[in-house]
């Protein structure tokens, strides 16, 4: 194979529009090795190979975070306990991108009863949250920034309550032990990474409206620098108190006080959050989304997440078409792969929500003949000029206005599996680059309910998406399990908005359709088309594909495509990581 090794109407405009923000950049450099374990993970991962292991392994954005989590699983840990110790590490590490501030979507692969299910620890819109959130006094949409940056944007934490219940699920380590890694680098100090440093540097100004934020990430007015040594204590104190008593200490008593306090407190665009919400915050099992592609399952999170459904759809528009004999430099294969994730976006606009407030068809979206009539729509020699929703079996009416919600993440994902068999796929966040950037016990916030669409209706007709009490945005995060014959064949995920979607069909159609191994599948170059603009990766191969992709009738702009895909294959020869040259992270194994 060649050469590619290397690096709907109104909410098309409005999403374009949000393109022109820029979210969190990409990063040119890794982290320098904490130890023997990193180094030799970072000298694959520079040789473009993958890491290979027997037992078990951990794929994860910081090498501080996955060498943690290698800790728990050497000495007999599971999944779900290496996620805790690599969670609590990655909130101290990469704070701009998740922690206890923010939510995640977890799904679980059990080795022992072969069964595949989910955690949803999404945040929670504040009981007094209703539609004009993020409307001005005109009524008008707020600026994306003003509404993020203060207490407005934040909802009820679920990262920590997620910890826990999968920790109580399927964990076997001590909880407490999990955060001693955490707890000794926040108080002893860890080396800033390159991408905090320009993230931080980056977003000075906004990081420097809140005196604790401020404080943490610009002693004496000037941006945290690469190769710092940087101390946490507070973050240590609150982690203590997690491992001591429980995550449930962040949703009562001091560390919730403190955490609506800041939010009710926040100079300039105060929140609702309430005390009462904190208490009532709740992790969610459901069922996965899962759907056949080329003798695989591919597995991931139903709604509040629209993750599942639109990499699912994606998939399965293509099944009928030949990209294995088309190959990854193909036009025609790109062509098919734009025009379906462009139809499956469409949908996504229009139907996917939270489904404990909105009716959702889940599984009239997926049905094998609505995708088949989605997929002859594809059955042409030209780009789509209308892409328009389509019309699911569903025995309810379904009358909603498109969503313009504006997704700029921060986010990160973890991939681990165990010695015992156990696969875990976690996508976790705090939203935008830094959240709210309102810092408290050591964490930042979330700016999540932004993920929630600005205008409640459209032309009175109302948008599935809309702010309501207690409800949880829609998110584009798709952890992703990919089963063959039941047993889990590849864990993947990835950051990056809305394209999170985009960069995680492309890697399972690189690894299954053109046998790509799992770091040349993460490695290829991107090409994303959500709402109509093909978006091709900046110096990479796929440049090449621009021209061709223009004479098919595309619009196409070259930028750089920020993923951080993590990802394990599991073979006959055991398992292979691969971790995304365009961050920080590495695979450990043994
Ligand atoms: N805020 C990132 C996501 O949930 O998609």
């Amino acid at each position: 194979m060649a050469v590619w090794a290397g690096a709907a109407g109104l909410p098309a405009r409005a999403q374009e529009a949000a393109d022109a923000v820029v979210p969190e950049a990409a990063t040119e450099t890794g982290q320098q090795a904490i130890s023997g374990m990193s180094a030799a993970a970072q000298e694959a991962k520079a040789a473009g190979v993958p890491v290979t292991a027997q037992d078990w392994m951990v794929a994860v954005a910081n090498p501080y975070a996955a060498e943690a989590g290698a800790r728990v699983l050497a000495a007999g840990g599971t999944a779900a306990d290496a996620m805790v110790a690599v969670q609590a590490v990655l909130g101290l590490v990469e704070p701009q991108s998740s922690g206890l501030g923010g939510g995640a979507f977890l799904l679980w692969h059990d080795g022992e009863s072969g069964e595949t299910t989910t955690l949803d620890g999404r945040e929670k819109a504040p009981l007094s949250a209703g539609p004009t959130l993020f409307l001005d006094q005109d009524g008008q949409p707020l600026k994306f920034f003003d509404a993020v940056v203060g207490g407005r944007s934040v909802g009820v934490p679920g990262t920590p309550a997620l910890m826990q219940t999968a920790h109580a699920r399927w964990g076997r380590s001590d909880w407490a032990g999990l955060f001693s890694d955490a707890i000794r680098l926040a108080e002893e100090g860890f080396i800033v990474s390159p991408r905090l440093a320009m993230l931080v540097a980056a977003d000075a100004e906004r990081l420097g409206r809140d005196p604790v934020a401020r404080s943490y990430f610009l002693p004496d007015g000037h941006p945290v620098a690469e190769g710092q040594l940087l101390r946490n204590p507070e973050y240590a104190a609150t982690l203590r108190t997690i491992a001591g008593q429980g995550a449930r200490q962040v949703y009562v008593g001091r560390i919730a006080k403190a955490i609506v306090e800041k939010v009710q407190g926040a100079e300039g665009n105060p929140g609702r959050l309430s005390e009462l919400d904190m208490s009532l915050y709740d992790v969610i099992e459901r069922a996965p989304v899962c759907v056949p592609y080329r003798g695989h399952e591919v597995c991931g999170m139903g709604p509040p997440s629209s993750g599942g459904l639109t990499v699912g759809q994606i998939l399965g528009l293509l099944s009928d078409f030949d990209l294995a004999e088309m190959g990854p430099e193909s036009a025609e294969a790109w062509r098919l792969i734009g025009d379906a994730s462009r139809l499956a976006f469409a949908d996504r606009g229009r139907y996917m929500a939270d489904s404990d407030f909105v009716p959702v068809p889940v599984k009239g979206l997926v049905e094998a003949d609505y995708m088949a009539r989605r997929a002859a729509l594809l059955r042409r020699d030209t780009a789509l000029s209308e892409v328009e929703p389509g019309e699911p079996e569903f025995d309810h009416a379904l009358n909603w206005a498109d969503d313009d919600a504006i997704e700029l993440p921060s986010t990160s994902h973890i991939s681990i599996v165990d010695s015992y068999g156990n696969a875990l796929s976690m996508t976790t966040t705090i939203e935008n680059a830094f959240g709210s950037r309102l810092m408290v016990a050591g964490f930042l916030l979330n700016n999540e309910l932004t993920d929630f669409s600005f205008r409640s209706h459209r032309d009175g007709v109302p948008v599935a998406n809309r702010v309501e009490p207690g409800k949880r945005p829609r998110s584009s995060m798709a952890p992703t399990i990919v089963l063959k014959d039941g047993e889990p064949a590849l864990v993947v995920g990835s950051p990056g908005g809305s394209r999170i979607i985009g960069y995680v069909a492309k890697t399972i159609v690189a690894h299954i359709d053109w046998g790509m191994d799992v770091q040349q599948a993460v490695t290829l170059p991107h090409l994303v088309n959500r709402f109509g603009t093909y978006d091709v990766e900046e110096g990479s191969a796929a440049a090449a594909l621009g021209e061709p992709l223009k004479a098919l009738g595309f619009n196409v702009e070259t930028r750089a495509l920020n993923s951080g895909l993590h990802a394990i294959a599991l073979g006959e020869d055991g398992l292979t990581g691969g971790a995304d040259p365009r961050r920080e992270g590495i695979a450990i194994g043994e």
